[in-house]
């Protein structure tokens, strides 16, 4: 059987029979890392350069491969490149290619390197453009946040726990609190990249190489701060994999807090949110229905994250140095995890953007529920210097009597609560105000109408 020799596998005088067709179905990783063609080729060029400049190859195979390096770029972004399974993934597709176009000189560009450590290289690119893209998305949503606390700072509403009417809070202290949640996700990513600055290429296959390459060189080219230390770690580490999808995991989740959230206030039970047109969606059979389920999207995505972060801690439990096969299930992992996560963010973006709160019924709800009653015991212990846990006592029985009379707190008159602590004069009456509530909150950090407005300003200008 005459066989035309590109075509064959790069192990083809080795292993002189195809690889089967099954074999090669599950093992060929191309539909998944030829997203890496950018990083790969940017990787390659500076390998060839470091190679000329320690004299390992000659000027004219440098520029040859460089050109035809170039040349293939062009081709896969203008999607007219073929890529070929059997030539199992983005690194050898684009050897072959390069052998194609510049002929048997191509053979040098693998001097000194193994797709062991090509592959960590391309990766940590990616995961860096990545990364700065995630950012880019979450300051929109911090944008988007802040904008609608700064319309938000006088709406009063319940902050609950146990989902029970608590204390009363603004609702931009509520949507404050989700900007923080966005800054320390942003601040995780920004260490991600520290994970991220150590330069895998000339780790080869795991033992680095006999050639007297230059990896400072390399480093300085595509952006590392230096090269990683041990050959072997190199090509078996994963840990940056996890950072980032730890990341994702965490941020995916309080995308799914925040969406439940609004789930919940916007069902019928509560309807404290209105939810514009543009983000919800009908019933086939019930004509009259929102539904939220771009919230439910977002609810639902982070469990697609947790997922992928299991799923690669226990790809690498066990597994023993070095490089493995198992290794190569990491990028439909990770682009999946990425993705997702930009969708999320964009659409989070998109309902910050539509919706609004129903003020009217924050308020109504915000009256119920003896939601002053801290205020109450804070106002005992404070004008009768009576301790913490007396206050709270009566209160309590306070509350009790307002339960009995079936009245809000602020319906019981004077005279109603005198019966409990004989002491009180009219002056208590404010406690009962919800605005007065919240802005006693003047403990730094607290819901405080002025407290936000500082903080939402400190957020605007370091943007
Ligand atoms: N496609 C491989 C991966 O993603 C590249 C490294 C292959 N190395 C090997 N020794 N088979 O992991």
């Amino acid at each position: 059987m005459t066989k035309n020799k590109n075509n064959q596998a790069i192990w083809g005088n080795r292993i002189n029979n195809d690889t089967s067709t099954l074999f090669q179905k599950v093992g060929s990783s191309i539909a998944i890392d030829k997203r890496l063609y950018k990083e790969d080729i940017a990787a390659s060029i500076a390998h060839v350069e470091m190679l000329f400049r320690q004299r390992i190859i000659s000027f004219k195979i440098k520029n040859k491969i460089i050109y035809g390096l170039n040349k293939i770029e062009k081709e896969i972004s203008k999607k007219k490149f073929e890529f070929n399974k059997k030539y199992e993934d983005i690194h050898m597709n684009i050897e072959k290619r390069l052998f194609q176009i510049i002929g048997d000189e191509a053979g040098f560009i693998h001097t000194a390197r193994s797709r062991n450590d090509q592959v960590v290289t391309d990766l940590k690119i990616w995961i860096r453009t990545e990364v700065k893209e995630i950012i880019s998305y979450l300051d929109k949503v911090i944008k988007s946040s802040l904008k609608l606390a700064e319309k938000n700072v006088d709406t009063i509403m319940p902050g609950f726990t146990h989902l029970k009417n608590a204390q009363a809070i603004s609702f931009a202290h509520y949507l404050m609190a989700y900007v923080e949640m966005f800054i320390r996700d942003k601040k995780r990513f920004i260490n991600n990249l520290e994970s991220l600055n150590e330069n895998p290429l000339g780790a080869a296959a795991l033992t680095g190489t006999s050639f007297d390459i230059d990896r400072n060189y390399t480093s300085k080219k595509l952006g590392f701060k230096k090269p990683t230390n041990n050959s072997i770690d190199t090509v078996s580490d994963r840990d940056f994999v996890l950072d980032f999808l730890y990341n994702i995991s965490v941020c995916s989740m309080h995308i799914s807090r925040i969406a439940e959230e609004l789930i919940i206030w916007n069902s019928d039970g509560f309807k404290l949110i209105n939810l514009s047109n543009k983000i919800v969606t009908g019933s086939s059979i019930m004509p009259q229905k929102k539904n939220p389920d771009l919230l439910e999207f977002l609810r639902a995505k982070s469990g697609t994250s947790y997922g992928n972060l299991f799923s690669m801690l226990t790809i690498l439990k066990g597994l023993p140095l070095s490089y493995f096969k198992d290794l190569q299930d990491d990028k439909e992992i990770i682009f999946k995890s990425n993705d997702t996560l930009i969708n999320s963010l964009k659409i989070l973006d998109e309902v910050l953007k539509n919706i609004s709160p129903n003020k009217k019924q924050m308020l109504e709800l915000a009256n119920s529920g003896y939601i002053t009653a801290t205020d109450l015991a804070d106002y005992l212990v404070k004008n009768y210097s009576m301790p913490f846990r007396k206050a709270y006592q009566k209160t309590a029985l306070i509350v009790n009597l307002a339960e009995k009379k079936r009245k809000s707190l602020h319906e019981l008159t004077l005279s109603d609560l005198k019966k409990i602590e004989p002491k009180l004069t009219n002056d208590v009456l404010k406690v009962f105000d919800l605005k007065n509530s919240v802005a006693s909150k003047k403990s730094y950090g607290g819901t405080s109408f002025a407290n936000i407005k500082k903080m939402i300003m400190k957020y605007k200008k370091q943007k």
